[in-house]
């Protein structure tokens, strides 16, 4: 299990650091769930100074694809890896929809990642009018085999999916946990087929509005490895309510 929050942009950098204390200071780690924050680049390495040797894990938000270069306001993996970054978020929804994000431009990011050392937390999930559609899995397979094209895998700690349904981020509308486990599934036979049977053992994660009251529900179905946390992160005690809730899923 991972329960990763993402801030967004959200928190200037004494914020960031009063929250990641808070989070720190009621924080107990087990072995069954990890937990990880995400705060904006500039926030990185202050965050990190923060948890540094507690446990929780450092993801970014967003990085670039190449090594270096003139990519003028981009971040390489390489520098996230030099503030100590775990994870980075890639492929998320309003990357997506704000900033042109292609499958194809999260692929090069996934593989870059992955060569870097960091774990991709890799967004997929479709939009309302594409499920009432009926067209859910298809999209959310477009974007799977679009992001993993070319990915070889032998450790599957070094890979995390979100399921994160477009109409379900920020909204207070969660997708039911019969939704998730059916969404989950399916994404688990993809990674089966795309990775093998190391395939069996990705974390999924639920991300939409995912909080301390549903969280319990969510997170006991068979193929909800963890949960991927907007707005409920940006308070330490809701957040830690959620890590707690997958402790006992
Ligand atoms: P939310 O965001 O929990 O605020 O719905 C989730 C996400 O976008 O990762």
């Amino acid at each position: 299990m991972l329960i990763a929050g993402n801030w967004k942009m959200n928190m200037t950098r004494p914020e960031a650091v009063r929250l990641a204390t808070e989070v720190l200071s009621k924080y107990s780690p087990t072995d069954s769930v990890r937990a990880a924050v995400c705060p904006t680049a500039v926030c990185l390495e202050s965050v990190g100074a923060v948890i540094s040797g507690s446990g929780i894990g450092l993801g970014a938000q967003n990085m670039h694809a190449a090594d270096s270069g003139a990519y003028t306001g981009e971040v390489s993996a390489a520098m996230l890896k030099s503030v100590g970054c775990d994870y980075v978020i890639l492929g998320h929804s309003e990357r997506r929809q704000y900033f042109g994000e292609t499958d194809a431009g999260v692929n090069g990011k996934v593989h870059q990642a992955l060569s870097n050392g960091l774990t991709p937390i890799v967004c997929v999930g479709e939009q309302l009018h594409e499920r009432e559609a009926k067209r859910a899995e298809e999209v959310v397979r477009n974007q799977t085999e679009g992001a993993l094209a070319g990915i070889g895998l032998s450790d599957p700690t070094t890979l995390v999916v979100a399921y994160e349904p477009v109409w379900a981020i920020g909204t207070g509308v969660t997708a039911t946990p019969e939704q998730a486990q059916e969404m989950h599934a399916f994404i688990r036979s993809l990674l089966v087929s795309l990775l093998g049977s190391v395939g069996t053992s990705v974390d999924i994660l639920y991300g939409g509005s995912m909080k301390p009251g549903n969280a319990a529900e969510l997170l006991s179905q068979e193929d909800v490895n963890g949960g991927l946390i907007g707005g409920a992160s940006l308070k330490a005690d809701q957040f830690l309510a959620i890590v707690e809730a997958a402790q006992f899923a």
